[in-house]
């Protein structure tokens, strides 16, 4: 077995869950030999000869055989991990903001210069959905991948649908507990999802979908009327992240949605940071993995079962790609939705295609019905922050 040295870029939580780890399992035959970090100044639980600031201490150090890359910044990680391809290195990544924005790109150049690039941390934390997209389900027919793929979000609505709480007080009891970041838009607003979805979407069917073309609407303007209807009706509300394709015509639709969940659905139990991620086959039917999507040690099992993938020289084969096939994401099809508001003035009824129900109350109304999805991509719909947009399962 090779001896695999590792260069680290980041020493946040992850970071030094893995140094942890590391130090304590010498049987997976990885050392940290450096340490590259932004502040040198912070006191860290390591030694200090491990760090430096200086990124080609990792990079042109020719007995260093693997990148960890751990940062957040994504331009940043984008030229370490060329660089580091560059320089014939494997690189184990968990930036899902990068990968997805550079998937191809990553992909091709690991090819081209006989590398590996792994990241089952970038999706879902500890769950293992890309090795097993990657290895069981590559050759099953799969007609969707649909599930929560958020922590952040996933604990900020299971508080406001427990405990009846408003948006902005389940946020903030997420930044207390440490679960969402002080600036949690990329959660709440479902940017993380849809890069998490753009991964997804590329292992289970072989296409390749930008960011921007997943129809994505956060968690932001979530009412506490709207849980109240959810709780009449026997729902929950979750944020999914879904990718389903038909197999007639080729076309995925890829959507992060709020999402009513009927409580007696296996996805209606994945509560707090948890993730969990539905896969339905035209074979097996429905398959459902479940654990934790984000924290230390979730996050470094997964780092770290990539790192020891790398000893048998473990690659994505992305057997379903096809570089001459493009996608066709999102061009056709309805959804069937709630839309709660305030304001009556509003001209909500508009936006339907066919209206089922409607609702009206002096402070709150709403109104379910069908939705094309070309309508969906309507910028004034979906950001709108006083619509409540939420599917019906
Ligand atoms: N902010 C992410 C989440 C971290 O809450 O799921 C893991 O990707």
């Amino acid at each position: 077995m090779k001896k695999l040295n590792i260069g680290l870029f980041g020493f946040g939580v992850v970071g030094e869950g893995i140094y942890k780890v590391l130090e304590e399992k010498p049987q997976l035959n990885a050392t940290i030999k450096k340490i590259v970090i932004k502040d040198l100044s912070k006191p860290r639980n390591a030694p200090s000869e491990l760090f430096s600031d200086n990124a080609d201490d990792i990079l042109e150090d020719d007995e260093i055989n693997v990148v960890v890359e751990l940062i957040s910044e994504s331009d940043a990680a984008h030229a370490i991990i060329v660089k580091a391809f560059d320089k014939g290195k494997h690189v184990v990544s968990a930036n899902k903001k990068l990968i997805a924005e550079h998937h191809k790109e990553l992909l091709e150049l690991q090819y081209k210069n006989n590398v590996s690039f792994l990241y089952e941390a970038s999706v879902c934390g500890s769950v293992p959905i890309i090795r097993n997209l990657e290895e069981y389900f590559d050759n099953d027919l799969l007609n969707y991948v649909s599930g929560i793929v958020n922590g952040t979000t996933n604990y900020i609505l299971t508080k406001m649908a427990k405990e009846n709480e408003s948006y902005q007080d389940a946020l903030k009891a997420a930044q207390d507990s440490g679960f969402a970041e002080a600036d949690p838009t990329a959660d709440v607003e479902g940017f993380d999802a849809a890069s998490k979805l753009a991964i997804i979407t590329l292992h289970a069917y072989g296409k390749k979908i930008d960011v921007k073309d997943v129809i994505r609407k956060g968690i932001m303007s979530l009412q506490v009327q709207d849980f109240k209807y959810a709780k009449e009706k026997g729902y929950t509300i979750k944020l999914i992240a879904n990718s389903t394709i038909n197999h007639q015509t080729g076309e995925i639709n890829s959507t992060v949605l709020p999402t009513f969940v009927k409580l007696n659905k296996t996805i209606a139990l994945v509560n707090n940071e948890y993730n969990g991620v539905l896969i339905g086959s035209s074979l097996s039917d429905e398959q459902f993995l479940y654990g934790k999507g984000a924290g230390r040690f979730p996050t470094s099992s997964a780092v770290l079962s990539d790192i020891s993938a790398l000893n048998y020289d473990y690659k994505y084969s992305i057997r379903k790609y096809d570089e001459k096939e493009e996608g066709v994401f999102n061009q056709s099809g309805q959804l069937k939705v709630y839309i709660g508001f305030k304001d009556k003035n509003l001209d909500v009824v508009s936006y339907f295609d066919e209206v089922e129900e409607r609702y009206e109350s002096p402070d709150y109304s709403h109104i379910i019905g069908k939705i094309d999805i070309n309508t969906l991509k309507n910028k004034e719909l979906i950001e709108n922050p006083n619509l409540s947009l939420i599917v019906l399962d």
